[in-house]
């Protein structure tokens, strides 16, 4: 794991380094969910920070890209590429975005530096009875190919900073235990 490079002057400001929170999970795990209220906490405590969504960013910067191995690896390294450049800058990057791959996630990892991946676990069986967006029925059915969790790998990371498990936490127990470990490796002092 890199060293992370910590900025002594933003802690006299008692204020914020710039880093990447980045989500990792299958859909409907909660990532959504969980990166938006910690951009919402971040904002209201002052903070620098931008949020890119998986769907959002599928909608713009990544338009027109598939769910192919290859279509995917872009996206990420899309998504990588723009957090790396405002984290660099003091800002707080955070990205939700299913990132199935391993290898792909650790090269982004690398490139970043500061680098706080995210874990949320939901095992498939509860994704498919909640179903929010209708995909996991779809998919079951053979209507949507190369569906993650059903007919495409996911990799869970073998060492993230934080797991969520969103099966059976609440999202502001998950949330809490997230800026708690924010500030525990001193990337925030905000209470
Ligand atoms: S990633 O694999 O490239 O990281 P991303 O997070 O951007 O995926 O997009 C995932 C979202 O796209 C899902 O939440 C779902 O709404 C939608 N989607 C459509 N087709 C697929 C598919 N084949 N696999 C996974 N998600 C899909």
């Amino acid at each position: 794991m890199p060293e992370f490079r910590l900025d002594p002057a933003a802690h006299r400001d008692g204020f914020h380094q710039g880093f990447t929170l980045w989500f990792t999970g299958l859909s409907g795990s909660g990532k959504s969910t969980l990166s938006s209220m910690l951009h919402e906490r971040l904002k209201a405590a002052g903070a620098r920070v931008e949020l890119l969504d998986g769907d959002v960013v599928r909608t713009n910067l990544s338009k027109g890209l598939g769910f192919s191995k290859e279509d995917r690896d872009t996206n990420i390294r899309r998504i990588g590429f723009v957090c790396e450049l405002l984290s660099r800058n003091g800002v707080i990057a955070i990205a939700a975005a299913i990132s199935p791959y391993r290898e792909i996630r650790r090269e982004v990892r690398r490139k970043i530096g500061n680098f706080v991946e995210v874990y949320c676990s939901c095992p498939l069986e509860v994704l498919v009875q909640r179903d929010v967006k209708g995909l996991y029925r779809k998919a079951l059915a053979g209507e949507i190919p190369q569906f993650t969790g059903v007919s495409d790998p996911y990799e869970e990371p073998e060492h993230p900073e934080v797991i969520c498990y969103t099966d059976r936490e609440t999202p502001e127990a998950s949330a809490a235990k997230i800026w708690a470990k924010l500030k525990e490796m001193r990337l925030i002092d905000f209470e």
